[in-house]
């Protein structure tokens, strides 16, 4: 049988005469170019658009007259890439164009709620228009490629950066993935609203050591292959234009200089063609890692395991040239990176016309179009996550005497998360402003309640002591804690995942003052809410996960506070009940001494003294304001017979609530015997589906043999014969379960 991985991929959905032609012109290009011109555009620099510090290079445009960038970063806007553009079109030799790349990764300008938020959606197809809206407006405004999606997956909190990716899941990854490479791309290259994709990090990163950023990981190989990769070639496959290497080490071996990665796996078994560009000044890094012993070298390293483009450092623009003089680096493999570089400038149309992606006329009319916004508060409703509701929520009749309490009521910046493009504070509303337009009539209190990054117990007293008066003058009280938008991201992992602050304290006496309460909760990963969920208990309460919700997350809030919308988004993470059992994830694998069998010692099992194994909110979980129930789910037949055979399982849901509501059903697998020990759980398929109140609807899953395969220990993908188990249900924790057997 063909392992999934011989799906042939295609560079940026070109077909193979497009692509042919492509190379040719480039070729001719290629011929004419200087050593120094073919590194030069192997070299990317940052602008001093956005950023400052000593990390800009000095006299980057002067670089740019010379030939000695093929890349920009961190320049936007139509007017300053067209200056920048004149100078490479103008000023050097060859006047081949500037290709200009950012982090456009949850949107441009209207931003929409961070990748960890949208994967709660589980809405493929949401995220793919949230994709294309971020490609139209950062294509109106001069840029070519965006360093988006970043698919690692993360099965620990504590890394920042779980607020990137699509969570723990490599099938749901996978699907985040391909999506996200469909809407930045587009199906044509050459349209105006098309820009290149650049899956991102490359690979492992997500499993960086204690969850600290930048930490070496080490996994097996077939753990990497099983887990991490997935999304990527999920990517691939789905036509991505460019890959990102990772910072970390894999195996001792650093991401941006791993032959196993960049060549085997990459190039020759999945057969990728377009760039690949590192990290920032990640080739510097290979100094630091202790496998380089000088710049030089370290750009040996890189460009010789298959690095085309060095983000930043510079490494690549002072040594290859005296590298291949030397026979370090071998002619032709300069040619190959080259030519994937003007390939991508090729298909973009920017040989024709430099300046298309430069209009301002568009980019006036692309920002913040209303069309955006409307998508933006869209996916924003799909992906908070109810977490618990006492028969509070949707607050309807909408309460006539309302306290808000939190900082992050009052704030915009933070509902935006770190890696905003350019979204702007001020194109957000906070909550406070959302709910007092839409409570018109209605009296709104509002207390800031205790500060998030100052732990101060000493003015804590006086300000919960407020927050308590106004909360018990109010019908109902609203209460938002959670992350400031620095406490998630690259380069903020931390060890304690609760509420930051007092901020605890806070939603804790506001639940106790008797006035019913929600608890809003935003933040870029999830959080330890074990107390928080325990004080809601026989309460009037509930608790709305809102992560960071983008440009339009306020608004979107309140659509479900107030029930005009209901909740439908799970959690794509499980969220802990506290810091100590992380790594945590739902697709284990069984130990030899689990907790759930009778055990006649249980000390001597697999468990902490101190606390469940479970999680206090597992994967797939969420609440939403009807009821879907379940019948039994049926097999068309017992036996699946072959590679090309295939069973269909249908299930009948009924909406026995009185809303409208979305259910996603998933679909679980289990290999209970094979050769090598096989998770407790595996994501295999799932489906989101509309279903009216009262409505009775019949969906069916196809399974086929490839759902069952995985990668032995000889690392080849196999599919084994045998009786597996299939879950189905609302969320990994609530399944029925029905069995059949492969007898190839
Ligand atoms: C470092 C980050 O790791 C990466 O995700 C990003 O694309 C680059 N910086 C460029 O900003």
């Amino acid at each position: 049988m063909a392992s999934p991985s011989a799906t042939p991929a295609r560079f940026f959905n070109l077909d193979e005469r497009d692509y042919a032609a492509a190379e040719q012109r480039c070729r001719a290009l290629l011929a004419r170019m200087t050593l120094a011109e073919k590194v030069g555009q192997m070299s990317q620099f940052t602008s001093d658009r956005d950023t400052t510090g000593p990390s800009i290079r000095e006299g980057y445009q002067d670089d740019i007259r010379e030939g000695r960038v093929g890349s920009i970063f961190n320049a936007f806007d139509a007017d300053f890439t067209r200056q920048l553009q004149t100078l490479a079109v103008n000023e050097s030799r060859l006047g081949v164009p500037l290709l200009f790349g950012y982090d456009v990764v949850h949107g441009f300008r209207t931003i929409f709620p961070i990748p960890l938020a949208m994967a709660s959606s589980w809405h493929s197809e949401g995220v793919e228009a949230a994709a294309r809206v971020a490609a139209t407006e950062a294509a109106a405004a001069g840029i070519h490629w965006a360093f988006a999606p970043m698919v690692d997956v993360s099965r620990d909190a504590r890394w920042g950066r779980v607020m990137e990716g699509a969570g723990e899941d490599p099938l749901l990854s996978s699907r985040m993935a391909s999506a996200q490479v469909r809407g930045y791309q587009g199906h044509d290259p050459r349209a105006l609203d098309s820009v290149a994709a650049c899956v991102k990090h490359y690979a492992g990163y997500g499993a960086a050591e204690a969850g600290r950023d930048y930490n070496s990981v080490d996994l097996s190989e077939r753990v990497m292959r099983s887990v991490h990769l997935p999304p990527h070639q999920a990517a691939v496959n789905a036509g991505v234009a460019s890959v990102m290497t990772s910072f970390n080490t894999v195996d001792g071996v650093p991401a941006s200089c791993n032959a196993l990665l960049l060549r085997q796996i990459l190039r020759d078994e999945w057969q990728f063609r377009g760039l690949v560009v590192t990290d920032y000044t990640a080739i510097m890094e290979l100094l630091e890692h202790g496998v380089a012993a000088d710049p030089r070298d370290a750009a040996r390293l890189a460009v010789n395991a298959g690095v085309d483009m060095d983000m930043q450092d510079g490494y690549f623009l002072d040594h290859l040239a005296e590298l291949v003089e030397a026979d370090d680096v071998s002619a032709a493999r300069i040619d190959e990176a080259t030519l994937r570089v003007l390939i991508l400038k090729d298909v973009l149309g920017l040989f024709e016309d430099p300046y298309r992606y430069c209009d301002e006329a568009r980019e006036a009319a692309a920002l913040l179009a209303p069309e955006h916004r409307r998508k933006a508060r869209e996916m924003a409703q799909q992906s908070m996550v109810l977490l618990e509701n006492n028969d509070l929520l949707p607050l309807s009749p909408a309460p006539q005497r309302l306290a808000v309490i939190g900082e992050l009521a009052d704030s915009r910046a933070d509902l935006l998360g770190p890696w905003h493009g350019d979204g702007q504070a001020q194109d957000a509303r906070t909550l406070l402003a959302a709910l007092k337009d839409r409570l018109s009539g209605a009296e709104v209190c509002y207390h800031a309640g205790v500060p998030i990054d100052i732990d101060d117990t000493a003015s804590r007293q006086r300000e919960i002591a407020e927050a308590i008066t106004i909360a018990q003058q109010a019908e109902v009280a609203v209460v938002v804690v959670g992350e400031k938008e620095p406490m998630s991201g690259e380069a903020a992992s931390r060890t304690d995942l609760g509420l930051p602050g007092q901020q605890l304290a806070l939603a804790l006496a506001v639940i106790a003052s008797g006035t019913p309460t929600v608890v809003v909760t935003l933040s870029g990963r999830p959080l330890v809410l074990s107390e928080l969920t325990a004080a809601l208990t026989g309460q009037s309460a509930a608790l709305l996960h809102g992560w960071w919700p983008g440009s339009e997350g306020a608004e979107a809030l309140v659509d479900l506070l107030l029930g005009d919308v209901s909740p439908c988004a799970r959690l794509p993470m499980s969220f802990p009940r506290n810091v100590g059992q992380l790594p945590l994830y739902y697709g284990q694998l069984p130990t030899g001494r689990p907790v759930f069998r009778e055990n006649p010692d249980p000390r001597y099992s697999s468990k902490y003294i101190d606390s469940p194994n479970t999680p206090l909110y597992p994967f797939g979980y969420g609440l939403s304001y009807t009821h879907v129930d379940y019948a039994t789910p049926q097999l068309d037949k017992p036996t699946l017979t072959g590679p090309n055979d295939q069973l269909t399982l249908s299930i009948e849901l009924t909406n026995t609530g009185e809303r409208d509501g979305v259910e996603v059903v998933q679909l679980y697998l289990r290999d209970p015997v094979a050769s090598i020990s096989r998770p407790i759980r595996e994501l295999i398929d799932f489906q989101r589906i509309e279903i009216a109140a009262g409505a009775r609807e019949r969906i069916s899953f196809v399974i086929r043999a490839e759902q069952l395969g995985f990668i032995g220990s000889d690392l080849r993908w196999r599919c084994e014969a045998g009786r597996f188990e299939l879950h189905i249900g609302a969320h990994v924790e609530d399944t029925q379960m029905l069995t059949f057997d492969y007898q190839p």
